[in-house]
């Protein structure tokens, strides 16, 4: 993470990273990260070289066949993952990924827990059309447990009763397999789903994450995240060159020296570019997000995907350009349903970019909201995903 020079000298793992970090001056010295970094140093000498054999086709039964490695005792039992919980900008996420940069892991796989049940949905629903296939959760689980045997979820978060119903079965399948599985949250697992119809029948699923995941709180001095960006004001106007200085110095301060470049969001089959992104921030040019044929659907996984996005060069809005007014709408619902932290360079301050004509009376709503999105509690807020 952080600053790659910092870690090119140091011993391997977490720890040693973290302190290389601490040293730096990279990264505050925080008791509890100290705490949890540990942990899951211990975690990582338990998987250094963890490789589980996948099952042989033909083969039944998984316990006591599968594993004739050091890590997996006789019972078949393998390393507890780590559920991290905490509030926002504690550092889950970084701390997580200093730990799968350095796991000695053959096979494993770092995904956005969003991201990855999209993956699961599209492949169960593929296989379940194999007439030859009775239960999907089996080859399911051997598809993804042959992928990685460490599976590390951002953002572990369970909104959908879809999800729940099909996550219980394919856990277990996987801890089965010896998957181990860490993962960020700001969700306890007892609060998962907490208050939704069909909670019931996802207890079993919260107490397999329990029983396979050691939970530790990451009470963290402060909202790192926040600190990074205190001072900073989230909207710029006007859209000129002192307004890409600061948001420079924004995307600098929220990626915290992770490399950033382009990515790619897919979205229905389809791809979107990001021209800039590292560290769950993205960064678009207005014209780039508003003046091309982006729909509700991109919006949505932009605002699941990325927990803060840049947007520079915002013009103002009138029935000229009311495509690109209305994608905006489109855009600020979404980035505010989900509490994406959004910075911009405008050409007006939110109430002044769209004031007359056809459409003005919904932007009312949008720049009522832009203007909460700046307030220090809106900033507060966990990125919902
Ligand atoms: N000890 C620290 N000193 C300085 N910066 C830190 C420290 N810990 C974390 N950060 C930085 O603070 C920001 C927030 O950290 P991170 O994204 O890991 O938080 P998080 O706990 O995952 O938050 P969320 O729950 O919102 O996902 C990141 O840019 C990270 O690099
Ligand atoms: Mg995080």
């Amino acid at each position: 993470m952080a600053d790659i020079d910092v870690l090119r000298d140091v011993a391997p793992g977490v720890m040693p990273a973290y302190r290389a970090l601490v040293a730096s001056g990279e990264l505050y010295s925080d008791a509890a990260q100290g705490m949890a970094a540990e942990k899951l140093q211990s975690l990582w000498v338990k998987l250094r070289g963890y490789d589980p054999q996948p099952k042989a086709a033909g083969q039944n039964g998984w316990v006591g066949k599968l594993l004739r490695r050091k890590q997996v005792d006789e019972a078949g039992e393998h390393p507890n993952g780590l559920y991290l919980v905490g509030e926002v900008g504690r550092g889950k996420s970084m701390l997580m990924d200093l730990f799968f940069a350095a796991a000695d892991v053959p096979r494993k796989r770092r995904i956005h827990f969003h991201e990855f049940m999209q993956e699961t949905h599209k492949r169960f629903h593929k296989i379940k059309a194999d007439p030859a296939v009775s239960d999907p959760i089996p080859p399911l689980a051997d598809m993804i447990a042959a992928e990685a045997a460490l599976l590390c979820f951002d953002e572990f978060q369970v909104h959908d009763i879809v999800d729940a119903m099909i996550l219980g079965r394919l856990f277990e399948a996987l801890f089965e397999r010896a998957v181990v599985v860490v993962a960020t949250s700001n969700t306890l697992p007892d609060d998962l789903f907490k208050g939704k119809p069909g909670r019931d029948a996802f207890l079993p699923f919260i107490a397999l994450i329990k029983k396979h995941l050691d939970v530790l709180v990451l009470e963290a001095a402060r909202d790192y995240r926040r600190e990074r960006v205190q001072g900073l004001r989230a909207w710029y106007v006007p859209a000129n060159r002192y307004a890409d200085a600061a948001l420079e110095e924004v995307f600098g301060e929220l990626t915290a020296g992770v490399p950033a470049g382009p990515e790619s969001l897919y979205v229905s089959g389809r791809k979107v570019v990001v021209p800039l992104a590292a560290n769950g921030v993205a960064w678009f040019d207005f014209s780039a997000l508003c003046g091309v044929a982006l729909g509700p659907g991109d919006y949505l996984a932009l605002a699941t995907h990325f927990s803060a996005l840049l947007i520079d060069g915002i013009p103002r809005l009138s029935p000229d350009n009311f495509d690109e007014a209305r994608r905006f709408v489109t855009l600020v619902d979404a980035l505010y349903e989900h509490r994406v932290k959004l910075y911009a360079s405008a050409a007006a301050l939110p109430d002044e970019l769209y004031k007359s004509g056809e459409g003005a009376a919904i932007f009312e709503r949008t720049a009522s909201r832009l203007v909460e999105m700046q307030s220090e509690e809106y900033m507060r807020l966990p990125h919902l995903t």
